[in-house]
Formats: structure tokens, sequence, C-alpha cells
């Protein structure tokens, strides 16, 4: 699916990204970040947050295992003409040699890291690239997704469009292992014409997907941030929104945790 980030991000193309970086700043801002100048982002796919912030004179800094995804990302920056400085690393493994006020790891990335090691690697990743008090930022899929009927609060078949461009896309959770706590991802994304109907040619191929993800509940996540030893957290939320909480509501429709750095 990286691959072709072009037709991934169409899909997935219905955040408010602006919203969403107003809200990260002020959530910062609550949890003793006032006024940060550099942000990471792990995973950061096109980086749309972090062009945003960069945009508000940040300085950012984002990785991706996806080499084609990182291309992508610069293809937008040059658009955009914003500077963000892109880097192929694994989230696991990485090290910088700045110290950053905070770090992001958005959009259920950190489902990919499949076993309790990768998440405690991620961590310990992470808190080293943050100074002290600094904060990461993780959003994961809310719990209630995983479970029983009407199980999920986001979407799993869509429309999608930017100007003339339209696809379809269908996302499901597959293959559950409830011992090792996984699910195998499967997504269809079909290119279509503006008037709904199928397009043919290379370039509308239909791309379908399959990967394996980890099911992160709040159990879980206490417990690798509490191995990784380097961060409390401070703080779970329902949205990238300063006042909702995490709950059952319909609103509350992701799983935010907010880690400080020890
Ligand atoms: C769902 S996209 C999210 C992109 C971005 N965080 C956002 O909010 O738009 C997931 C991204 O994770 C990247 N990725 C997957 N495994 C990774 C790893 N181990 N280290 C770094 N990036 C990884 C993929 O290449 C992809 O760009």
């Amino acid at each position: 699916m990286y691959r072709r980030p072009q037709l991934y991000d169409l899909a997935f193309g219905f955040r408010d990204i602006p919203a969403e970086c107003s809200n990260l700043l002020t959530l910062a801002a609550g949890y003793g970040v006032r006024h940060p100048h550099t942000v990471l982002e792990l995973a950061c796919g096109p980086a749309h947050h972090l062009r945003e912030l960069a945009r508000a004179g940040l300085t950012c800094v984002g990785l991706d295992i996806n080499s084609e995804m990182l291309g992508y990302a610069r293809q937008l920056c040059k658009r955009d003409g914003v500077r963000v400085t892109l880097r192929r690393a694994d989230m696991r493994t990485f090290t910088v040699e700045q110290r950053f006020d905070i770090v992001l790891c958005l959009f259920d990335s950190f489902a990919q890291c499949v076993t309790d090691r990768d998440g405690i690697e991620t961590l310990r990743s992470a808190g080293a690239a943050l100074r002290k008090g600094g904060l990461a930022f993780v959003e994961f899929t809310h719990p209630a997704d995983y479970f029983g009927k009407g199980r999920s609060r986001t979407s799993e078949r869509w429309t999608q469009g930017r100007g003339d461009e339209r696809v379809s896309a269908r996302f499901s959770l597959t293959r559950f292992d409830p011992i090792a706590e996984t699910f195998v991802a499967s997504l269809v994304i079909e290119p279509r014409r503006p008037n709904g109907k199928k397009t043919s040619g290379r370039a509308s191929r239909r791309l379908a997907m399959r990967w394996p993800q980890h099911m992160w509940l709040r159990g879980g996540v206490q417990y690798v941030v509490e191995a990784s030893g380097c961060f409390d957290i401070v703080g779970w939320h329902g949205d990238i929104d300063p006042i909702l909480p995490l709950d059952m509501s319909e609103r509350s429709w992701r799983m935010i945790a907010v880690l400080r750095k020890r």
C-alpha cells in the first residue's frame, strides 16, 4: 500500500490536519510544553502534520521506513514550499542527535509494532529522542473497535475524493489472534471516476493489501510504557482534542496516550 502513497493518501484524506495540529499544540501546552520548537514524527507517512507544524514555525523531522512514502512526503513539502527533514528509519531502532520537545506517532502507526518487544524498543528510541519533560502523543485504534457487534467507530467502507480523483476503500480487521493480541488488517482501494464508475488502465489498478497489527489496549500500552523505563503516562484522550476523554461515547473514536519523558 505504502508503495502507492498517492492512492493511500487519497483514501485516508478525511482528517482535518490544521485542526489536529492546533489541538496538539493546545494539548502540549496543557501538559506543560507551552512553546515547543521541535517535533519528531515516527512513521510519518506523507508528513501532513509536520508540514502544518513547520508552517507554524516549528522545526520538524519525520522518519518512515518506506522510501516511496518519503519520496511522496518530499514532493508535498516542495509543493507547499515547506521545510521538513525526512529520513528513512525504523521507528524501533532509530537514533537522532537532537533532543525534541514533542514526538508524534499518529494514525495507529504504533500498531505496526506487532510485539511487546517492538513497542518497548520504539518507546525507548522515542524516549532517547526527547528532552526531559518532553511529550509523546501516540494514537491507537479505539479499543471498542475490536469488540462485539457494530464494532467499528470508524467506517469500514467509504469513498473519498479530491478534485477529479476519487477512490472507494474497504478496511477490515481479520484473523484475530486473541493470544498474540494481533490481527491482520485488510485494505482494498479502487480508483473511481468522478461519476463513481470503475476506471481502466495501469494507474487505475486496484490496490489490495494485508498486514499484521497489534491490538493495543490500555493495559498493553501501560505495560510497554512502564517496561520502556522512559515515560510516565500523563493523559488519555478520545480524540486529538484537549477536552474529549477516552470513554465509550460515540465522539471518543480513537485512543490518544500522552506520555511524558522522565
Ligand atoms: C498509517 S501510515 C501513517 C502515516 C502518518 N503517521 C499519518 O498520520 O498520516 C503508517 C506509516 O508507518 C510506516 N511504517 C510502518 N512500519 C514502520 C517502522 N517500523 N518504522 C517506521 N515507519 C514505519 C509506513 O511506511 C507508513 O508510512
